[in-house]
């Protein structure tokens, strides 16, 4: 499917609005993520945070498993927020499984619908390993 451009803004709300809801009782940092399919559809998340604090899961994977999930498979860009109006750079974890999942998309790290910076997931994670390394993939 032919990615298509898009109004960063609309994402960068819907991940305004996916931060409020998110469970951070322990951290209290709330961070909202809202993935672009390539359909045109947008999948959100938000980070859920556990007692036994390594449970906890990032908003970012949250939408991506959200999304592939209802069999979402082509993407074109993530917009990641922090209630606290903080950067937020996804962790490296999420940069692993964007990559796997959506590989060369568009990152949209943003502070309000005013102020963001669009990188390359590629300029987060040089040198990604992948399925391609492995001999039976
Ligand atoms: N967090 C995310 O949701 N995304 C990131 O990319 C970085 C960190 C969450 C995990 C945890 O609930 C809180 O932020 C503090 O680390």
């Amino acid at each position: 499917m032919t990615k298509k451009r898009y109004d960063p803004v609309p994402l960068i709300r819907a991940a305004i609005t996916a931060s409020a809801g998110a469970k951070a009782l322990y951290s209290r940092f709330q961070v909202g993520a809202a993935l672009l399919c390539a359909d045109g559809s947008v999948v959100t998340g938000f980070n859920i945070e556990s007692s036994s604090y390594g449970l906890t899961i990032c908003a970012e994977r949250v939408a991506m498993f959200r999304a592939l999930s209802e069999g979402k498979e082509s993407f074109t860009a993530i917009a990641i927020v922090a209630g606290s109006r903080n950067w937020c750079p996804p962790c490296g974890a999420c940069r692993q499984v964007l990559w796997e999942w959506a590989g060369e998309i568009e990152v949209i790290l943003a502070r309000s619908e005013e102020e963001y910076q669009i990188l390359s997931l590629s300029e987060l994670l040089p040198h990604a390993f992948d399925h391609g390394y492995l001999p039976n993939a």
